[in-house]
C-alpha cells in the first residue's frame, strides 16, 4: 500500500518543487475514489453547507455536522492527508473553545489535521491547537466564514495595505505553528508574494499557479454544482449531465416495467411457489 501523507510530506514536496493536489470530499465513496486516483490531500471543506447540504453559505455548518462527514472521509481514505474544516463559531469565541473542538474533530474523526480561516489574529489559536499536537492548516485571504465583514464573496488583497495584511497573515500563521495554508481568492502576483515569504507550503484556491498547492471543490471539478461557479473553477467533466441522464432512465424504465429484468430478480424453486396458491 503506498505510504499516508503526512504534514511532514507537504513540506518534502514544497522543498522538493513538487506540487501539491487537494481535492474536496465529503463522504466514503468519493474519498475513496480521490484516494485511488492519487490525490495528496483531502479537505472534509465547510463547503459541505453549499454543496452537501443546499446552505447559502458556511455559517449554519456545525461541528458536528463535519464529524459525520468527516469520519467518512477519513473511513474512504487510505492514503491521502485527511484535513476537517473548522466551522464558524467553533474557534472564534475563545482559545479554550478552539482546542476542545479541534480535538473532538481529531478524534471523533480520526482526521490528521484540522483547518481553520484568519491570519494574524487567529495566531494564538494556531499556536494553541498546535501546541495540543493537533496539526493545522490555516485558511487566509477570501475565507467564507467571513463574508459577512467582506459584504460578499469578493477577491481580497486588491489594495496596497490588504496585500501586505496578506502577507503578514501567512507569516503570522507560519510562525504560530501551522503546517500549510490554503491562500482563497486572492490576485495570482499577491499569492506568489505570500508562497515566497514562507517556509510552510501554500495550497491556492483563486490564487494563481505560483502556489504550492491547489485546491478544488469536487463538485466543481465535475460538473454537479452549478448554483454558482467561481472564475477560478475548471470543469474536469460533466457528470451532472451523465447523472440526471442515468436518473431519467432509470425512471423511464421502472415506469414502463423493464427494470428491473429477470437477472436482477431472486429465484425460489416452483413447487414453494406452488404451494402459496
Ligand atoms: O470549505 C472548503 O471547501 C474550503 C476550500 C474551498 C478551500 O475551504
Amino acid at each position: 500500500m503506498a505510504k499516508k501523507v503526512t504534514v511532514t510530506t507537504l513540506q518534502q514536496m514544497k522543498d522538493a518543487g513538487e506540487k501539491i493536489t487537494m481535492l474536496t470530499a465529503y463522504d466514503y465513496s468519493t474519498a475513496k475514489l480521490e484516494d485511488e486516483a492519487g490525490v495528496d490531500t483531502i479537505l472534509v471543506g465547510d463547503s459541505l453547507g453549499n454543496v452537501m447540504l443546499g446552505y447559502e453559505n458556511t455559517i449554519p455548518v456545525t461541528v458536528d455536522n463535519m464529524i459525520t462527514y468527516g469520519g467518512s472521509v477519513v473511513r474512504g481514505a487510505k492514503r491521502a492527508l485527511v484535513v476537517v474544516d473548522m466551522p464558524f463559531m467553533s474557534y472564534q469565541a475563545s482559545v479554550y473553545d478552539a482546542v476542545v473542538n479541534a480535538g473532538r474533530i481529531m478524534k471523533e474523526t480520526g482526521c490528521d489535521a484540522v483547518k481553520l480561516e484568519g491570519g494574524v489574529k487567529m495566531a494564538p489559536v494556531i499556536d494553541a491547537i498546535t501546541n495540543a499536537s493537533i496539526p493545522v492548516i490555516a485558511h487566509i485571504g477570501l475565507t467564507p466564514q467571513s463574508i459577512n465583514i467582506f459584504g460578499g464573496h469578493k477577491v481580497q488583497g486588491k489594495t496596497e495595505a490588504a496585500a501586505k495584511q496578506l502577507i503578514e497573515d501567512a507569516k503570522a500563521v507560519e510562525a504560530a505553528g501551522a503546517s500549510a495554508i490554503v491562500i482563497e481568492g486572492v490576485p495570482a502576483p499577491i499569492a506568489k508574494l505570500a508562497t515566497q515569504a514562507v517556509h510552510i507550503p501554500t495550497i491556492g484556491i483563486g490564487a494563481g499557479s505560483d502556489c504550492d498547492g491547489q485546491v478544488l471543490v469536487y463538485q466543481d471539478v465535475l460538473g454537479m454544482f452549478t448554483d454558482f461557479t467561481p472564475k477560478f473553477v475548471k470543469r474536469y467533466a460533466d457528470c451532472g449531465t451523465i447523472m440526471r441522464a442515468a436518473f431519467a432512465d432509470y425512471i423511464k424504465e421502472v415506469k414502463e416495467v423493464s427494470f428491473p429484468e429477470e437477472k436482477h430478480c431472486y429465484t425460489i424453486a416452483e413447487d414453494v411457489i406452488e404451494k402459496l396458491y
